[in-house]
């Protein structure tokens, strides 16, 4: 059986860190009330004229470049962000000429927070029926540019960067002792468009909008939806929680992710957490989270590591991946 086996991690984060205690000084909010609501300390902000396909291709050269793989060995690329550089082409297609490829596929996805999730689904499909032997994943935005700095209420959660995996064809049994991704299970749910969107668009507004939020709607249904793909992705697998080496989660907020981690039973070492300085990265959180643990060591080969998210649209996903 064909498994899709993460060969390595990269990532990027702009330069410019903006501190709650910044924020405070230009809307009414403090440090208190974003790191007691949130537990988000900083977050990263693209320099102007930084574009999300910079972010993207230095984060995939980084994950090629520890991968020992070529840019021009790479099959596909499939890039997860709701901040693209232009309506179109893709933004994947911008990396791809950054990259110096001149083959294979490249394309956008777009399922907001849940991009990242939905992009390794998309891709691990495509590896398993063999249009691709080698693939690039990016979680990659800039979600500065569609924040109303007057909000407090949600330019406070956002912030920029990029992530990428590597991902390669491999052999396994069919059997959650293979490496590589075991399970990943996708859903939306399209009546729930109000709870978060973005109010503009090439095809209503003709402008790119700014992103709107019921905090409290988003954060009821992230509890209970979460909390289920994780359980329905691990059925697939015929594991149980206390199989999961590593709960690597949407960084949107501290309070979700304990939440799904008490449902879980996990014990919080046991969960990777980088929303403190990140802040809310969308598609970009997730790899971003990846790189972290495992080039400080914490997730290695062998670890049963679980991916979650849910993002507007509303989109909610999960994937398991043995490293
Ligand atoms: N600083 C100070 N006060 C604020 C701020 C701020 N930045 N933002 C809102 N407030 C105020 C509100 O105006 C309100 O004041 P009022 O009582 O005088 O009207 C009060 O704080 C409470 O507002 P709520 O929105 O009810 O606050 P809540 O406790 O729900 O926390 C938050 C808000 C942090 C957004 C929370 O609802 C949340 O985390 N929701 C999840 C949203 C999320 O993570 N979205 C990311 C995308 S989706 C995803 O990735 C899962």
């Amino acid at each position: 059986m064909i498994r899709s086996i993460v060969e390595g991690c990269g990532a990027y984060l702009p330069e410019r860190v903006l501190t709650n205690e910044e924020l405070a000084r230009k809307i009414d909010t403090s440090d208190e009330w974003i790191v007691q609501r949130t537990g988000i300390k900083t977050r990263h902000i693209a320099a102007d004229g930084e574009f999300t396909s910079h972010l993207a291709t230095k984060a995939a050269s980084q994950a090629l470049e520890r991968s020992g793989i070529a840019a021009a060995d790479v099959d596909m690329i499939v890039l997860a962000t709701s901040t693209p550089d232009e309506t179109f082409p893709a933004t994947a297609t911008a990396v791809q000429a950054n990259l110096g490829m001149t083959r294979g596929a490249a394309f956008d996805v777009q399922a907001v927070c849940s991009g990242f999730v939905y992009g390794l689904s998309v891709a691990d499909s495509m590896i398993k029926n063999g249009m691709a032997g080698t693939a690039l994943v990016i979680g990659a935005e800039t979600f500065s540019r569609i924040l109303d700095w007057n909000d407090r209420g949600t330019c406070v959660l956002f912030g920029d960067g990029a992530g990428a995996v590597v991902l390669k064809a491999g052999q396994g049994q069919g059997t959650a002792a293979d490496r590589g991704i075991l399970a990943s299970t996708l859903h939306s749910d399209g009546r729930q468009h109000d709870l978060l969107y973005v109010d503009g668009g090439p095809s209503t507004t003709r402008t790119a909008g700014f992103l709107r939020m019921q905090g409290r709607e988003v954060f009821k249904h992230a509890v209970t939806n979460l909390a289920a793909v994780v359980g329905e992705t691990l059925g697939k697998a015929c594991l149980q929680a206390d199989a999961i080496d590593w709960l690597v989660p949407h960084q949107a907020n501290k309070r979700i992710i304990d939440s799904t981690g008490r449902k879980l039973g996990l014990p919080a070492d046991k969960v990777v957490l980088t929303v403190d300085r990140h802040a809310n990265t969308s598609a970009a959180s997730i790899p971003l989270a990846l790189e972290t643990a495992t080039s400080d060591g914490r997730i290695r080969r062998g670890h049963i590591v679980l991916l979650e998210a849910m993002g507007g649209g509303m989109t909610w996903g999960a994937n398991l991946i043995r490293w």
